[in-house]
């Protein structure tokens, strides 16, 4: 969770040069596909082919920010929001193919009701003259459309860990990999769509709370809570680490 100054995460994030996301050079050396003569090596083909669409790819990452203030006025349907949930939690990949991302999406009164949820525990806690800005920031989450929760179930988890002994240690990072894979790929596909979005982490705070009003299994851990609305301000301006000192690179 963050307070009302933002905390600065590491930003392992280079920029994408103009020239690359749409240089209209990427393009012309584009050709048809053609029929591959391996299907382990593909051809000189299907790499421009995958340039292309990594172009389109990289512009879209580069595309999606925090967007903070947020309105209930969604440029698609929720049923659109939807599909693109039950795509990208299958296409999201997870060790051995273990699947142990799972989503709880919350529209209208629902998502109202988890900011209410979660400002009441916060209320808790917070003391009562630093409130203020704390209760100002849930009422500009509960101003959006809706909020994705993710969490990891751990039956997977301890299943995994069973079957896979050698990387018993590992399965609950993995899935918590995976998870933030899946939270990166909806984020920048509610992006793409014309929506605003931006991430919290209200757990394990709200947990006890989510379980009881929606039901969900106590088994599944919550790991974020990614709020989603119309956008209705810019992204703040965003910095760069240089990108020499984030990448290197050998052997070309
Ligand atoms: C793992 C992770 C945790 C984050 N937690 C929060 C959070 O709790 N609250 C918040 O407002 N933003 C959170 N963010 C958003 C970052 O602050 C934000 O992505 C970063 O400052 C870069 O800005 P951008 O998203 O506009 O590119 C988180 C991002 C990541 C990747």
């Amino acid at each position: 969770m963050q307070g009302t100054s933002r905390l600065a995460v590491s930003r392992l994030t280079g920029t994408v040069p103009r020239s690359i996301i749409s240089s209209p050079a990427s393009i012309v050396r584009a050709k048809p596909l053609e029929p591959s003569s391996s299907p382990i090596y593909p051809s000189r083909q299907f790499h421009n082919a995958d340039k292309m669409a990594a172009d389109g790819f990289l512009k879209l990452m580069t595309e999606r920010r925090s967007f903070y203030p947020l309105n209930k006025e969604i440029p698609v349907t929720p049923e659109r929001v939807m599909e693109i949930v039950k795509t990208a939690i299958h296409q999201t990949p997870s060790s051995f193919n273990s699947q142990s991302n799972r989503v709880l999406v919350l529209f209208g009164t629902d998502h109202e009701k988890l900011w209410d949820i979660t400002a009441e525990d916060l209320r808790a806690v917070v003391p009562a003259d630093h409130w203020e800005p704390t209760g100002k920031k849930m009422a500009m989450f509960k101003a959006a459309a809706g909020t994705v929760l993710f969490f990891d179930d751990q039956t997977v988890v301890e299943s995994m860990q069973q079957r896979f002994g050698l990387y018993a240690d590992r399965f609950p990072i993995w899935a918590s990999q995976s998870n933030g894979m899946l939270q990166f790929a909806l984020w920048t596909s509610l992006v793409a769509e014309g929506l605003g979005a931006n991430l919290q982490h209200y757990n394990p705070l709200i947990d006890e709370k989510v379980v009881a009003e929606w039901k969900v299994p106590a088994i599944w851990k919550l790991n974020a809570q990614l709020v989603f609305g119309g956008r209705t301000a810019p992204a703040d301006p965003k910095t760069f680490e240089p990108i020499e000192n984030i990448v290197k690179v050998s052997g070309i």
